[in-house]
């Protein structure tokens, strides 16, 4: 398929990295301009463009930008073709993003994220850590291969954005609506817990909305503590403890 990815950060590029991998023809965007991510965008077997060269000519944009930078993108979808699926792997954390007022009133944050930017979204790769990401994707069919959760609304879009979860090396599961989604946002037994399938069936299915905002804050300040030091598997049996 045709990928445009704005965003070429931790998660972007891995994501860059590895759909490019599978043949798919990946091109790479971010804030600064396409000579910024020239040499890492050659490295990975994508094509450095602009914002506006990422969302031409695609049949999914993939958007992996800090959560409160998502109304900027607003005018470049607006270019974008209707037919064109638009994913979302972003998380809301309030230190690092600023209150948003409506997700902490309990919005789901890709509904927020599809109405900023005028577009339905499907959100997919948010529950993985950037490592788990790079390292962890496994062949199908391993009984250890780690599930993630696909939430959307449209069963086309939904469809596609699996397929390519599954590219890179994930089960994908489908998670519900966009409205279901806070299921697997920071603070859920879904988010960041390197689930199989059967347990992150599971884990949606015990996520408690009132009390996820809690365990992401939480998680995070423990985290963040100065001093502090986690490995990923710390990082990852934390969020499972905390979170059961
Ligand atoms: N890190 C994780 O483990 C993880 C896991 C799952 C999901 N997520 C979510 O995925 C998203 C990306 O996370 P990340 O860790 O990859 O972030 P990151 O490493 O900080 O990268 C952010 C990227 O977004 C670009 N960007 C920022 N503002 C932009 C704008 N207005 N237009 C175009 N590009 C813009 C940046 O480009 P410049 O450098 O040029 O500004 C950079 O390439 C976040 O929403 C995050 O919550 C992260």
């Amino acid at each position: 398929m045709k990928i445009g990815i704005i965003g070429a950060g931790n998660i972007g590029a891995t994501l860059a990295r590895k759909l490019a991998a599978c043949g798919h023809e990946v091109k790479l965007a971010n804030s600064k301009g396409p000579e910024s991510i020239q040499h890492l965008a050659k490295e990975i077997g994508a094509k450095a463009v602009t914002k506006e060269e990422a969302v031409s000519q695609v049949d999914v944009v993939i958007l992996s930008i800090p959560f409160a930078k998502y109304p900027d993108l607003k005018k470049t979808l607006s270019q974008l073709a209707q037919n064109t699926v638009v994913i979302d792997t972003s998380n809301y954390y309030p230190g690092r993003d600023g209150a948003i007022k409506e997700v902490d009133d309990g919005k789901p944050e890709s509904v927020w994220v599809s109405e900023q930017i005028g577009r339905p979204v499907v959100k997919a790769w948010n529950a993985a850590l950037a490592a788990t990401l790079a390292d962890k994707g496994q062949p199908d069919g391993s009984l250890t291969r780690i599930a993630l959760p696909v939430a959307g609304g449209d069963s086309l879009a939904e469809a596609i954005a699996q397929d390519l979860v599954e590219d890179t090396g994930f089960t994908a599961l489908d998670s519900g609506s966009l409205e279901d989604s806070w299921c697997q946002q920071p603070g859920t037994p879904a988010y960041c817990t390197e689930l199989t399938l059967p347990e992150l069936k599971l884990a949606l299915n015990a996520a408690e909305k009132a009390r996820s905002p809690q365990n992401r804050d939480t998680l995070i300040a423990r985290f963040m503590t100065p001093g502090s030091q986690f490995t990923h598997e710390q990082i990852v049996a934390t969020n499972r403890a905390m979170t059961a």
